[in-house]
């Protein structure tokens, strides 16, 4: 059964959705003034991880954390090392945006024996292997099959044409919103007719990438009106390959994505981009009332849900300000 609990006021607009209660079989974490505290960030690369970064060294100051923050650059294996690195130096607790879903189970279950705390932040590993309550304490983070259902819903909602071929840009192999992101949307698009996915491919979450695979699907598929891309990176890497191309993106292409970035925000005012499901980076402030909660001994939720809003032309001007 499912239990919702709300945090504490200081999390206004996000939700706690139980998947299981942590505490029984995690790593307890004493409660101190000063913490030492490990964040792996898995790569630096995009505004997003950024954002999320600076929140984590932001908080440091007002959560009396002393951080230990690394940047994998991209790698799964140098995510895994930077988290022995941050055990062998003593942190209290660490925060973990696993890059994929397998290959960073052997930093959790490491931790766990090293009798450290993980919260696990914006992604999640594969819960089959690694489960909250037990190997780690919660999974702090949006709900990506939800950010997928939205992105199709405003698709279905907006689209004008008779029939919809999509060309869907998939996040990071293996990782959790790539996985979720495109079951929410692959099915949800599936219960209209009017949509065809004729091509689906990675593009690594990044802006390049997303540009280069834009450019070869085009030429395979010419007759392409609408891009999903599971990240504003990627769907502002496709508008520029559209563009190249002669065609018009928010025009003769209808553009669909996920994240909330300024560049994002500002695509949708000038027109280019329909619409962008928000998937917030700022987890410092989260990661500290968690945190703090913990080492009180209250029960934390295995599933600590953010709350997502939905930018398009309606509102993107009203939030450009506070975008990354
Ligand atoms: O895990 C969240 C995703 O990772 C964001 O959507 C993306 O931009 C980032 O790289």
């Amino acid at each position: 059964m499912k239990r919702r609990i709300i945090l504490g006021t200081a999390l206004t607009g996000l939700m706690a959705l139980s998947t299981g209660i942590a505490g029984a079989e995690t790593p307890p974490l004493e409660q101190k003034d000063r913490y030492k505290v490990g964040f792996a960030q898995m790569e630096s690369n995009n505004p997003w991880r950024i954002a999320e970064t600076k929140s984590f060294h932001d908080t440091a100051k007002t959560c009396n954390w002393d951080l230990i923050a690394t940047d994998a650059a991209g790698s799964a294996a140098k995510q895994v090392a930077d988290v022995d690195s941050m055990i062998a130096q003593g942190i209290d607790v660490l925060f973990l945006p696993p890059r994929e879903e397998k290959p960073l189970i052997p930093a959790v279950m490491k931790a766990k024996a090293a009798g450290i705390p993980t919260f696990l932040v914006d992604r999640s590993v594969d819960p089959n292997v690694a489960k909250p309550g037990e190997h780690f304490v919660a999974f702090l983070g949006s709900d990506f099959i939800d950010q997928g259902e939205r992105a199709a819903d405003w698709l279905i909602a907006n689209f004008e044409g008779d029939k919809g071929v999509i060309v869907e840009l998939e996040g990071t192999t293996g990782s959790s919103p790539a996985n979720d992101r495109k079951k929410g949307f692959d099915d949800q698009i599936a219960t209209d007719d009017r949509f065809e996915i004729v091509a689906s491919q990675t593009g690594d979450f990044a802006r390049d990438m997303g540009r280069q695979v834009m450019e070869t699907l085009l030429q395979a598929h010419p007759e392409v009106n609408v891009v999903y891309a599971h990240n504003d990176e990627m769907a502002i890497g496709a508008i520029q390959a559209l563009e190249l191309a002669g065609r018009k993106p928010g025009e003769d292409v209808t553009i669909v994505s996920i994240d909330g970035t300024r560049d994002a925000l500002q695509a949708i005012i000038d027109g280019k981009m329909g619409v962008t499901v928000e998937s917030s980076p700022f987890f410092g402030p989260l990661a500290c009332e968690v945190m703090q909660k913990y080492a009180a001994g209250e029960e934390i939720p295995g599933w600590v849900q953010v709350k997502d809003r939905v930018f398009t032309v309606d509102n993107a001007a009203d939030h450009i300000d506070e975008a990354y």
